[in-house]
């Protein structure tokens, strides 16, 4: 579904079940990592894009306290005081609304309810960060509907704070920058110590497509938890053994990985290995990048994606068998899982000109193995999100999304 047919839907369903229009949409990308896995958390930098499917947020203030939330997928409908919001534990979709609300609220006053409906194309649980583009949609739609100022950063940090507070997830920066930086053909490299971005151009000789597995991929299961934990366990090491302060993994070069390991267990030694090995692959692939060396920046992704089957272990085997199967088509400059593991997408960088030849091998590769087919997509770096209807301009079928 392109976006403009998923906002006419959204523009329907909300006149359908509310019997009135709006007053403000926002529309927030979803996000592929292109480089750098697991990076953010550890002050790390990331490769990050925005992407062309995302989620739009229609709102309108209630003369009461009372806010109905629809999830427009499925029509279904909850129902709660904007005095006291608190997580569900039935209905886990509304959360990262009523996170990002919660955490709007203390940057401004949120003095009445809402009537909102959200709608969207990030095929969910896929790695595209569907949750990111949820929760950026409502944060700019809250913002713009309640007169809160608050800059990009900030907004990031709402919607981080609701995954962590109200999914349960400890997640990193990544994809909240990433769906607010976005330009279109562009990548976002992002330094998470600074939470500085910048836009970088990929030029017109590469095109990335999304392959998921259809694997399972929930981070709220407390694995991505574990990970970071463990980062963590190993920076407070190397804070002791080195001789400089190391306040995250960032600080830690592979050198002295190599050197000051020991005393750790292995596996937390290579969890380290991970996002340090990562970082350092960053900024090689932006040197990379600057001279146009989309060949050397693709094996790069091979190698990260190595690094997360062998040391880090957040790859599972369709994943594995999506990155082999890639190595061998011609075409193929680069691919490897992206964010946070365990299933989901593999993000594939490749020709243009063999763009569809690609897909149709990966495609019949994966069913030939699975039985089933995995789904590919072609991912276009896009513009980040955006207000689409603000309280001041026109009547909604002259919003342009
Ligand atoms: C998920 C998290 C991000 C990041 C990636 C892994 O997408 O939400 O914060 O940690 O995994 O790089």
């Amino acid at each position: 579904m392109t976006n403009q047919a998923v906002y006419n839907e959204l523009a329907s369903k909300y006149q359908a079940h509310f019997g009135f229009e709006p007053e403000v949409v926002a529309y927030a990308p979803g996000r592929i990592e292109v480089l750098g896995n697991h990076t953010d958390y550890n002050e790390g930098y990331v490769f990050s894009a925005a992407i062309n499917f995302g989620t739009f947020f229609a709102v309108r203030r209630a003369t009461d306290k009372l806010c109905r939330l629809v999830a427009g997928d499925l029509m279904r409908e909850v129902f709660f005081d904007v005095d006291a919001i608190e997580a569900s534990h039935d209905d886990t979709w509304q959360n990262y609304v009523k996170g990002t609300l919660a955490g709007l609220a203390q940057h401004g006053s949120v003095e009445c309810g809402f009537d909102g409906l959200f709608f969207g194309n990030v095929p969910l649980g896929s790695g595209l960060s569907s949750s990111a583009a949820l929760e950026m949609s409502a944060a700019l739609a809250f913002a713009e509907l309640y007169d809160i100022a608050v800059d990009p950063v900030t907004l990031a940090k709402i919607g981080q704070r609701a995954e962590h507070d109200y999914a349960g997830c400890n997640c990193g920066l990544l994809d909240q920058i990433s769906s607010l930086a976005g330009e279109s053909g562009k990548l976002v490299k992002t330094d998470f110590r600074t939470l500085e971005y910048e836009c970088v151009e990929i030029g017109e000789e590469v095109c990335f497509l999304m392959c998921n597995t259809l694997s399972r991929h929930t981070l709220v299961d407390g694995a991505y938890n574990k990970l970071r934990a463990a980062c963590e366990q190993c920076a407070e090491h190397f804070d002791k053994v080195l001789h400089h302060p190391v306040q995250a993994l960032r600080d830690v070069t592979m050198t002295e990985w190599v050197i000051y390991k020991r005393d750790l267990p292995e596996q937390i030694a290579n969890c380290g290995a991970h996002p340090i090995g990562e970082n350092e692959r960053v900024l090689l692939g932006a040197r990379l990048l600057e001279r146009g060396d989309l060949t050397g920046f693709g094996a790069l992704m091979f190698d990260s994606h190595e690094s997360s089957r062998v040391l880090f272990k957040n790859s599972c085997e369709e994943l594995d068998f999506v990155v082999a199967a890639a190595r061998k088509i011609p075409g193929v400059l680069g691919a490897r899982l992206s964010g946070g593991g365990f299933g989901g997408s593999a993000v594939v960088l490749v020709d243009p000109r063999f763009a569809v030849t690609v897909a149709a091998a990966l495609e019949s590769a994966f069913a030939a193995h699975y039985g089933y087919p995995c789904e590919v997509s072609v991912i276009i770096p896009s513009q980040g999100a955006r207000l689409v209807r603000t309280k001041a301009c026109g009547r909604l079928s002259e919003a342009k999304p």
